[in-house]
This record gives C-alpha cells, sequence and structure tokens, in this order.
C-alpha cells in the first residue's frame, strides 16, 4: 500500500512508519517537527521518504496528489494537555482545522481509508472501570475536546464522501523514542532521571495508576487496522493498572539505581486511574497487547541508555533542521 503519516517523525508515527516499511508498504511522512512535539528526523526509517510541513499548510494537497496514498495514518497532533488549556485556539488549529485539511485532502486524492490516533483522555475520569467504547467521553481538557471532536469529524466525512476510518484511543503509550523531556512519559521522563544518577519528583501518593501500553504493541494495530475496524472507534490498553510508585520501583530493579523521590501535591487535573478495555479491539481487530509492563521498561531503558550516549538533543536538532530553510524535501520520483 501507499501510506502517508502525519506525525510519523514523532514517537509513536515513527514507530509505525518502521513497522509499514518492514511489512513491504510505501511511506511518506509529513510532519513539522513542532518545537513542542517530539519529532525527530533521527527516527525516521531511512526507505520512508520526508516531507517537512504543517498539517495546515495548503500544500498538502500537491503532496497527495503527487504521491495518491491508499491510506492516511494522522498522527500529527497537539498533544500537550498544558498548552491546550493555556491556548485552546492552538490546539484547536492543529487538532482541528488540520484535520479537517488533511480529511479535504483525502477526498480530493481519492483515499481510502484515515487511521486516527484518538485518546482515551476523551473518556475524562469515568464513573467506572475499565471504560470501554460504551463508556461516555467526557473529555476535561481542549485536547481531550478536540480528539473526541476529531472522531465526529472522522464520522461525517465518511458518511458524506465514503472515507472510510479507524480511531484508536490509546492509553498511555510508552517505549523507545517517546520525548523524556515532553509532559506525558512519566516511564521516558523516569529512565532519563534514573539513568543520569538524577532525582525524580513524584506527585499526589504515587498511587495513581495508568494503563501503560507498549509502542510495539501500538504499531501491531496499526498495521492490523489498514484493513479493519471499518469505521470503528477503539478503548485500546492492556486492561492493567500500573500506579507511578510501581514504575519506580521496576526501574529500580532494572537499572540498579535507587532514585532520590521529591514528594509533591497533586497536579491540578490529575485523574486517579485510567484503564481501557481492549475486548471489542480483540474481538473485531483480534489485537491486545502482549508486552508486559516489565519487558517494555527493559526495552525502553536499553534504548535510553544507548540514546544517551548520543549528542543530539530533539530541540538542536529541530533548530538545525529549521536553519536549513526549512526545506520541504520532495516526494519520490
Ligand atoms: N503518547 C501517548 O501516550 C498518546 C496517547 C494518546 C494519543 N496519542 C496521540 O498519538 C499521536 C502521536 O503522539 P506521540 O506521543 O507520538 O507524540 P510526538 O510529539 O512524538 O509525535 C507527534 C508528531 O506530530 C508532529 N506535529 C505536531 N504538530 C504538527 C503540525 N501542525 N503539522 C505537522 N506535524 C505536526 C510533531 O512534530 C511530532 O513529530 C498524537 O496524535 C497524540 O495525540 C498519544
Amino acid at each position: 500500500m501507499r501510506i502517508i503519516i502525519t506525525g510519523g517523525a514523532g514517537f509513536i508515527g515513527s514507530h509505525i512508519a518502521d513497522a509499514y516499511i518492514a511489512a513491504g508498504h510505501e511511506v511518506v511522512v509529513v510532519d513539522s517537527l513542532w518545537a513542542h512535539g517530539g519529532g525527530r528526523r533521527d527516527n525516521l526509517p531511512p526507505k520512508a521518504s520526508f516531507v517537512h510541513m504543517d498539517i495546515r499548510d495548503a500544500g498538502i494537497e500537491r503532496v497527495f496528489r503527487d504521491f495518491a496514498p491508499d491510506v492516511v495514518s494522522h498522527h500529527a497532533a497537539q498533544h500537550s494537555v498544558a498548552i491546550s488549556s493555556r491556548d485552546p485556539a492552538l490546539d484547536a488549529q492543529i487538532n482541528v482545522l488540520g484535520l479537517i485539511n488533511v480529511l479535504d485532502n483525502c477526498v480530493k486524492a481519492k483515499v481510502k481509508k484515515v487511521l486516527f490516533a484518538s485518546s482515551g483522555a476523551t473518556f475524562g475520569e469515568p464513573d467506572v472501570l475499565p471504560a470501554n467504547e460504551q463508556t461516555p467521553q467526557r473529555p476535561e481538557s481542549p485536547y481531550a475536546i478536540t480528539k473526541m471532536v476529531a472522531e465526529h469529524y472522522l464520522r461525517f466525512y465518511k458518511a458524506q464522501h465514503g472515507l472510510d476510518f479507524t480511531a484508536m484511543r490509546y492509553g498511555n503509550v510508552y517505549g523507545p523514542r517517546q520525548d523524556p523531556n515532553g509532559e506525558a512519559g512519566v516511564i521516558s521522563i523516569f529512565i532519563g532521571k534514573f539513568l543520569a544518577h538524577q532525582g525524580i519528583k513524584i506527585f499526589w501518593d504515587g498511587e495513581q495508576t495508568r494503563d501503560y501500553v507498549y509502542v510495539g504493541d501500538i504499531a501491531r494495530l496499526n498495521e492490523i487496522a489498514l484493513t479493519k475496524g471499518s469505521g470503528s472507534c477503539y478503548a485500546i490498553g492492556t486492561g492493567k493498572k500500573t500506579s507511578v510508585n510501581e514504575i519506580y520501583r521496576a526501574l529500580a530493579e532494572v537499572t540498579g539505581f535507587e532514585a532520590p523521590i521529591e514528594w509533591n501535591d497533586r497536579r491540578p487535573g490529575d485523574v486517579r486511574d485510567a484503564q481501557f478495555d481492549s475486548s471489542l479491539a480483540k474481538a473485531e481487530l483480534g489485537w491486545e497487547s502482549t508486552t508486559s509492563i516489565l519487558d517494555g521498561m527493559r526495552q525502553t531503558v536499553e534504548f535510553f541508555r544507548h540514546a544517551s550516549d548520543k549528542p543530539t538533543s530533539t530541540k538542536a536538532q529541530n533548530a538545525a533542521s529549521k536553519r536549513k530553510g526549512a526545506q520541504k524535501a520532495g516526494l519520490p520520483a
């Protein structure tokens, strides 16, 4: 298949690009290497073509027309809850207007299907856990609102234009390449500190839990969704809750270092627990997460051990990329 991955230089998108290329698909990545995201040129598989472009750019039309993709995997987003709360307009420009630009051009280029990175955050704090597709969506941040709105647009474009979709409401995805400077990835943030033998901060009492799903399992899900899950949204997780304290203990075991802990108050808006029931994805897609949290953390620690030998930071790399005049790399001939 011919596949465009928006946000494919980022953490999750680049693992999907690896999986698609390994399966023999032709991949074009469209990514703006946004300063506040985790996108890096280093993440791109050598066989993927790269277009340095914002999803809001009208130039997307030429990219879609020239490459004529069968499927578009839409992973580019503004995904910081903090930025979305400070600047809801920016969040909506990228996550809603950017999405609409992508969908309009899917229709023009006769794309068959869009895969969408939605979020478990669209559920807010459900009354009953684990959350599944029957759980009401009560998003609590502008970020989560735009992810939920995006699902409605997908339904509209399918009904109006016959553009098929699968939306995947990810739990907390973790693994190699996750930006350790971001706000979302407590596992990668902790690993960075453990490997540097520095102290860590724990908010609240550390007993708050999340459903951490390994990025390799997410890449496999995105391969399956190329041909399955027509017109559906899925709750995606492991079904297990893991507390911050459990992550701390596992990392202490894996790295052999007991990081000093600075205890802090609960942050406003922090939810107590998150847990997702992916029975529907198992029944309809044949997908379930298979990587245990300990195995996933071991692989992530290994990655960061090697990455810490390299001097380039995301910011330095993105600045270098911008200095190059933000050239828009051409498409494959
Ligand atoms: N990481 C998680 O736990 C998680 C959970 C739920 C949903 N998601 C969603 O998965 C997707 C990927 O997230 P990630 O964790 O890999 O983040 P990431 O920051 O590593 O990747 C996002 C990519 O999108 C690019 N991007 C941002 N704005 C853009 C724009 N306007 N135009 C073009 N490219 C742009 C960034 O440069 C980056 O490469 C996002 O849509 C996110 O909302 C992630």
